[in-house]
């Protein structure tokens, strides 16, 4: 959550390429947006509430080689152009951009206040700019200021000083990621690397604990604690340009769920050795705890099913938010895995400091390459997915629950005919989503789209995928549906069917096909409308999605019209898919 990016080399319109390398990452944070950027001696500051997307970076030309920009996802304080960043120290000389939360900020500000500093937002943010100043009137260098000031805070922060004294970069984090992009006299640092991709694919992670100081021809990494100087590895990213850009879609949501033609595929082509070292983990811990947030969360819910299914083997899914209130019985012979798209989800960082400290191993599904989840565990799998833009996550779930399967299947032994099982899914899924397919899905989307309710059953590894499809449905038409297991309905639910509601049901062709028939009679006979998604007709649906029949791949193959279905439902409301409101992808706050 919050966009970051700031520059600081030889070019003279680092105002406009932060604001352009920004857009890159407005899927962070899309309330309000603000830019700092040094003009002589003197900051100029932009900002306003709305979207980054619609401002032109030609009117940010100045001549100037020190900029820094923000896109704000609010947490404390409204969404106001007071409370946008950069914000200011009280002399003007230091802008600061803040990702996390400064959560001992209002002690901060009294003492601040105490001195004679005036505060013009209600944010935690506004702290650290006269904070800095503070420490800095005393003779400190900008980089002991901040390095004292981060002393001072408690909370998760990814703060970005840009200071007119030193014509110097300061970054630190604590939780909320930054990476320094490395050019030739110039260096670029962000919150996520599509900002600066277009100009350098070598990195530098910031670790937490750890800050930079950057000036146009050196870095110089230190430790927040005892302010020793660090060494740090130069990465190169394998990610293009082309792959972060939405191409010929109007959506990244939809060409998102189109990458799936590949991007399954691409998870399935792990390394033989590792899974297997994964499944020899597995097999031999005592007790497998799976941990993940949200539609990650779904995939080891997914999990669960396929362990007991497949390796005929007792896993666990436990939500990250939930996490450490199961400390009590983890063991250093527990393995946890943790599931994320972007690797940086604060409740699944805490899951794994929980994990950790009970001396317990950690194994982390990712598709961010090098982001803080991966860093973090003991042993680490990227699904490949390539990079996820829409907020709304559609290609790394089917991902995250290929790898999933196929770890279920190396633990059964059967590495191969899961491989292949999965191989065969991708190659269906390919066929499947072609334009007739689509369109189809978009008329059935045409028909509910006036709905206000919506309800989603599904049975064994469907009922994850029905719950999936509820957040699906929610985050992005904001038409209220709520997923259920099938048999659940009669308990409860059932009483809220009226005639026309649409009920969808997820099925396959297995052991539960029968049960699946006769909820759905129950729903029909008290006047549901069934929109089912299943390799077989039955002639109690009202509207039909074929899918192919993908045998232990079914919730896999089976998530992907559901996304189609939120993706239109979306834009025949006028919403806009890729940003909904209230959110923001990654969140790196608890
Ligand atoms: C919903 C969605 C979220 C994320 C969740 C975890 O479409 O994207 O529910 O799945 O915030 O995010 P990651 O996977 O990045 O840890």
């Amino acid at each position: 959550m919050c966009g970051i990016f700031g520059y600081v080399g030889s070019r003279e319109d680092a105002g406009s390429l932060v604001i352009k390398g920004l857009k890159k990452l407005e899927y962070r944070g899309y309330d309000s947006w603000g830019v700092a950027v040094q003009t002589n001696a003197h900051i100029e500051v932009s900002k306003d509430v709305g979207r980054i997307s619609g401002v032109d970076h030609e009117q940010f030309k100045h001549s100037s080689g020190l900029a820094i920009a923000h896109s704000r996802w609010a947490t404390h304080g409204g969404v106001t152009k007071q409370n946008a960043h950069p914000h200011l120290s009280e002399d003007g000389k230091i802008a600061v951009v803040h990702n996390g939360i400064i959560e001992n900020y209002l002690e901060l500000k009294k003492m601040l206040q105490k001195k004679g500093h005036t505060f013009k937002s209600e944010t935690d943010t506004e702290v650290i700019p006269h904070l800095i100043q503070d420490l800095k009137k005393d003779g400190m260098t900008l980089e002991d200021a901040v390095r004292a000031a981060c002393q001072m805070f408690t909370g998760r922060y990814g703060i970005l000083v840009l200071d007119t004294e030193t014509h110097a970069l300061v970054a630190a984090r604590t939780g909320s990621p930054l990476i320094v992009g490395v050019g030739e006299g110039e260096y670029f640092i962000a919150s996520d690397i599509p900002a600066f991709l277009e100009q350098t694919r070598i990195v530098n992670y910031l670790d937490d604990g750890e800050m930079v100081c950057l000036e146009s021809n050196k870095a110089i990494f230190r430790s927040i604690e005892t302010g020793k100087e660090i060494q740090k590895r130069k990465i190169e990213i394998a990610w293009k340009v082309e792959d972060t850009e939405k191409g010929e879609y109007e959506h990244y949501m939809l060409k998102e769920i189109m990458d799936q033609k590949e991007s399954i595929i691409r998870a399935v082509h792990q390394d033989e050795e590792q899974i297997m070292t994964l499944a020899k983990a597995i097999k031999d811990c005592v007790g497998c705890i799976l941990s993940a947030c949200g539609t990650a969360g779904k995939a080891c819910m997914a999990a669960d099913y396929f362990f007991s299914i497949i390796a005929k083997r007792h896993v666990n899914f436990v939500p990250s938010s939930e996490f450490k209130i199961y400390h009590h019985f983890l063991l250093p012979e527990s393995l946890i895995v943790v599931v994320s798209q972007s690797g940086e989800t604060a409740d699944v960082l805490e899951a794994m400091k929980t994990a950790k400290e009970a001396g317990s191993k950690v194994l982390a599904i990712v598709n961010v390459e090098g982001s803080s989840v991966a860093r973090a565990a003991d042993y680490t799998l990227l699904i490949n997915a390539g990079p996820e833009r829409a907020v709304a996550s559609t290609k790394a779930l089917t991902g995250q629950m290929a790898v999933l399967m196929l770890i279920a299947y190396a633990v059964a032994g059967k590495l191969n005919e899961g491989r292949m099982a999965l191989l065969e899914a991708g190659a269906k899924i390919n066929d499947m989503l072609n334009p007739r397919y689509i369109d189809h899905i978009k008329g059935i989307a045409e028909v509910l789209h006036h709905h206000k309710d919506m309800y989603i059953i599904g049975k064994s590894w469907n009922y994850p995928m029905a719950l999936e499809s509820a957040i699906k449905i929610q985050e992005v038409s904001y038409i209220h549906a709520q997923g259920f297991a099938a048999g659940e309905l009669k308990h409860g639910p059932i009483a809220l069917i009226e005639e026309g509601t649409p009920c969808i049901a997820l099925m396959g062709n297995d052991e539960v096909t029968a049960d699946m028939l006769s909820n759905i009679m129950e729903l029909k006979a008290r006047g549901a409308t069934i929109i089912a998604v299943s390799p077989e007709r039955h002639e109690i649906f009202d509207h039909w999605i074929k899918v192919p029949d993908a045998g232990p791949a079914q919730p896999i193959v089976n998530i992907i019209p559901i996304q189609i279905l939120s993706y239109y439902l979306a834009v025949l409301k006028g919403k806009d898919p890729d940003m909904p409101r209230n959110l923001a992808k990654s969140v790196t706050v608890k």
